[in-house]
């Protein structure tokens, strides 16, 4: 035994020790796509009709996979989405952004300028005060009387289906259009302003503070979450809230595919014309697609429903399952699952916009992936004329081709791995 421990030559043994060290050392382990993505996207929930992610803890895994990783991964799809989904663990990087939150608000600022009479505290206050809200809105209306019709902005009251204020208060929100307004540079570009709104008078109005800006070009544009709050002296101030330590606002294109995401009222409480919602709505086609500065947006995936794809009616039916298509019915559903046809051009739908984690139970009034509503409320694929049944059908078999948390298979998962 001896001999056969000495079967180096004395002189020879360190250096081979020493070149064994050296590789094992700086031998981080290498990526296995399928063990990461079931460490990272693995259920929390699984409630018989859908399991879903668990949306913190995606991005702690990814982030622990890439520190383990030596910070080194190729440049894969799945290198991408780990390093995307890390940044959000990454102090500062609120926005998931790869640039600060600070250097995004550095560049942006010069875009997200509050029109002077949206920033002024005669409008500011007249939100704060209870049921103050109608006088702001006549503040607007009286302004439009100076301005030429296309520059006319555009008012929408109304109380949102899915989500609650940043500040996490209220359903109710006031949304301003401001057309064309021209920017620092000499370009012009479109602002969507919404303020979170106390429509009762059993709150506290002071309470309810978030606003949000969008402001969009073709091709461009810049967001930001504000909150406004009282200063000693009685005046309000508008501050962006992604620079705060404990920022209430996170990654913005989680669910802002579009730069603007379509408004659909559960209730209207005042608008500048009837059906100002689908006007608005309209636009958003126009703006195309947008690409945060530092942000890889390829990087959350292939959009749901590829329109290049044939899916046989066995399979439509097997996916639909409980749901039990006729023949005729889940030719139609097949039909309808064609949603990058147009979504690639302004909205790709990837990441949690499709797949359901445990934020849309904390987020979404009725605990639905955003894209789900869109479709089980029959709004997606436009003029769709489908059955209630079908539509459920519809998105269960978006959702199995795209992604199943239970069985770790999909468009997704492949696109991951290759
Ligand atoms: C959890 C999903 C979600 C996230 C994350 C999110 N939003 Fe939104 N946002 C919505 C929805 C849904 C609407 C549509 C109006 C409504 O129903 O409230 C909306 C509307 C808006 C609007 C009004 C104009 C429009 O697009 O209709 C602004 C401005 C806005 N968001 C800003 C932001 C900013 C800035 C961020 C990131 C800091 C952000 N949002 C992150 C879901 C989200
Ligand atoms: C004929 C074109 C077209 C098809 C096909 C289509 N969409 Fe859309 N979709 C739009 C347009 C335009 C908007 C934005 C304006 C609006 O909502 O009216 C939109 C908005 C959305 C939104 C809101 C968020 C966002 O990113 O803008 C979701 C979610 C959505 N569609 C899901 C789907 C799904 C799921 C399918 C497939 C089942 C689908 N759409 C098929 C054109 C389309």
């Amino acid at each position: 035994m001896r001999k056969e421990t000495r079967a180096y030559p004395q002189g020879v043994l360190w250096p081979v020790l020493a070149l064994g060290l050296l590789v094992m050392g700086s031998q981080a382990p290498s990526p296995d796509a399928h063990r990461d993505l079931g460490y990272v996207l693995s259920p929390v929930s699984d409630d018989g009709a859908v399991a879903r992610i668990g949306r913190q803890r995606s991005i702690d895994r990814s982030a622990d996979l890439l520190k383990q990783y030596g910070n080194r991964v190729d440049p894969s799809h799945l290198g991408r989405f780990l390093k995307a989904q890390a940044l959000m663990a990454t102090p500062g990087h609120n926005l998931g952004l790869s640039i600060s939150d600070a250097e995004y608000w550095r560049r942006s600022e010069p875009f997200l300028r509050f029109p002077a009479l949206l920033g002024s505290q005669k409008f500011l206050k007249a939100l704060w005060r209870v049921g103050g809200w109608k006088d702001a809105v006549r503040l607007i209306e009286l302004s439009n009387a100076e301005r030429t019709e296309t520059q006319k902005w555009k008012v929408l009251a109304f109380r949102s289906q899915f989500i609650r204020s940043v500040d996490r208060t209220t359903f109710d929100r006031l949304l301003v259009f401001v057309p064309n307004q021209e920017q620092p540079d000499g370009t012009f570009m479109d602002q969507w302003i919404q303020f979170a709104l106390d429509t009762s008078v059993r709150l506290d109005p002071s309470a309810t503070r978030s606003v949000s800006m969008v402001s969009v070009s073709p091709g461009r544009a810049y967001m930001m979450d504000f909150g406004r709050f009282a200063t000693a002296d009685g005046s309000i101030v508008i501050r962006p809230t992604a620079l705060a330590e404990e920022s209430p606002s996170k990654n913005c294109f989680d669910c802002h595919k579009s730069a603007v995401l379509p408004v659909h009222p559960e209730a209207v409480y005042a608008s500048s014309e009837p059906g100002i919602d689908q006007q608005l709505n309209a636009k958003i086609r126009d703006y195309g697609l947008w690409h945060p500065d530092g942000m890889d947006t390829e990087a959350y995936g292939p959009c749901l429903g590829p329109s290049d794809k044939s899916r046989s009616i066995r399979q439509v039916k097997e996916w639909a399952g409980e749901f039990e298509l006729e023949e005729a019915a889940a030719r139609r559903v097949a039909d309808s699952m064609r949603c990058s046809q147009c979504h690639q051009d302004f909205a790709p739908l990837n990441g949690l916009v499709v797949v359901p984690s445990d934020r849309d139970a904390q987020s979404f009034r009725d605990g639905r992936a955003l894209a789900q509503a869109y479709v089980e409320n029959g709004w997606m694929p436009p003029g769709n004329k489908l059955s209630n049944t079908e539509r459920r059908a519809l998105w269960r078999c978006l959702q199995r081709e795209y992604f199943d948390a239970r069985t770790m298979k999909g468009d997704f998962v492949d696109w991951l791995e290759h």
